[in-house]
């Protein structure tokens, strides 16, 4: 891949483990852990689509926490688990290979960034957390223009700041819908397939897939 001026990162997913929080939590849970971490993950995003197109903007953590409630009394969790979870979904951990790969991408001069529906405080936190706060030049929130991805407006931040091309950002996200979004708006959309799923019919197919960010080295 030539030209790439700036590597851009969705968190959720790709570089951290929305499921973590519930693994941790799994001996109480029990065997249903990783369906209500699922179901708990897709509502969430739902509620992120359907609050952008019915215009009732709520950010991200008021949409997990909103989710949360929901995916607890479908899978009748204990209420009591209700903050464990929270304050767990704040530190999600990195997936194993991320650290070493940002630090590699980092000495190879790319800039770096992230964009995500999280909110700047999330955000900070996650990053904080998995010790990764001096890699990105920037942390990209939706909240910047009051709308949740694939919509345009968030694919454009990095472009108005880095006065770049999109043909010149190599964009990375484990979200079908999402390497979608920034594949349709000019980017190049890189699908980061950890679990071997199948891709959406959405317009767009990644020209690259990789199982983990191990392998972007040597496609940049
Ligand atoms: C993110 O924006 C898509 O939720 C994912 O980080």
């Amino acid at each position: 891949m030539k030209n790439i001026k700036a590597i851009i990162f969705d968190a959720y997913g790709t570089l951290f483990d929305v499921n973590s929080a519930a693994e941790k939590c799994k001996y109480k849970i029990g065997d249903k852990w990783e369906g209500f971490a699922n179901y708990w993950r897709t509502t969430q995003l739902e509620y992120t689509w359907l609050r952008s197109l019915m215009n009732r903007h709520k950010d991200f953590w008021q949409v997990t926490e909103d989710s949360l409630d929901k995916s607890m009394k479908v899978f009748s969790i204990n209420p009591l688990m209700r903050d464990e979870l929270l304050n767990l979904y704040k530190v999600l951990s990195s997936f194993k290979e991320v650290p070493e790969v940002l630090k590699t991408l980092k000495e190879k001069k790319f800039k770096l960034a992230i964009l995500s529906n999280g909110t700047p405080t999330l955000l900070n936190e996650l990053v904080k957390s998995n010790k990764l706060d001096n890699i990105f030049d920037d942390l990209f929130s939706i909240e910047q223009v009051g709308i949740y991805k694939p919509d345009s407006k968030v694919y454009d931040m990095p472009i108005q700041k880095y006065r770049i091309k999109k043909n010149e950002v190599a964009f990375l996200s484990a979200n079908t819908w999402d390497v979608s979004g920034g594949g349709n708006y000019g980017f190049n959309s890189i699908w980061v397939n950890r679990n071997n799923n199948i891709f959406d019919n959405l317009d767009y197919k990644p020209k690259n897939e990789i199982k983990d960010l191990s392998e972007l080295i040597k496609l940049i």
